[in-house]
C-alpha cells in the first residue's frame, strides 16, 4: 500500500493533470463553473451509473475532480487531460480504444465502459496537496 501526494494548486479551471497511483494513471482536474452546472444538469436516471458530482467529490471541494485515469472498459488510458486532447462528446474524457465518453464528472455516458472512472480514497493533506490511498 502505498499512497500519492498531488499539489492541486496550480490546476486553473478547465485543466487537468496526470499523475501516478500505484502504478496506475490518475487523472486531477478542476471544473469550471459552466461545468459543475452542466454536471449537477444531468438528471440520475440519464446516467449509466448514476452518481451526481457531489457523490464524485470531496464536500467543499465540487470542481476538484480526481479519478483514475484506467477506462473502465477494458483498461486503456482515456484522453482529454492536455489541452487539446478529444475530450469526447460529453466534454470530459474520451476513451479510443472502443469509443468510450466520459462526462466533466468522469461518469460513463456513451460507448462499451460499464461504470464511471474510479474515484480513489483522498484527503486533503494541506490546504494544497492531496494524499491519495
Ligand atoms: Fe476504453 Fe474499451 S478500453 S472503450
Amino acid at each position: 500500500e502505498s499512497t500519492t501526494d498531488v499539489d492541486v494548486s496550480a490546476i486553473e479551471p478547465g485543466q487537468a493533470i496526470k499523475s501516478v497511483f500505484r502504478k496506475q494513471p490518475l487523472f486531477i482536474r478542476r471544473l469550471t463553473d459552466a461545468e459543475i452546472a452542466e454536471a449537477n444538469s444531468v438528471p440520475l436516471s440519464a446516467l449509466r451509473d448514476p452518481e451526481t458530482l457531489s457523490d464524485r467529490t470531496l464536500e467543499g471541494h465540487l470542481s476538484l475532480l480526481v479519478t483514475m485515469g484506467v477506462c473502465t472498459h477494458l483498461g486503456c488510458v482515456p484522453l482529454g487531460v492536455t489541452e487539446g486532447e478529444n475530450r469526447g462528446e460529453f466534454g470530459g474524457y474520451f476513451c479510443p480504444c472502443h469509443g468510450s465518453h466520459y462526462d466533466v464528472a468522469g461518469r460513463i455516458r456513451k460507448g462499451p465502459a460499464p461504470t464511471n472512472l474510479v474515484v480513489p480514497e483522498y484527503t486533503f493533506n494541506t490546504d494544497t496537496v492531496i494524499r491519495v490511498g
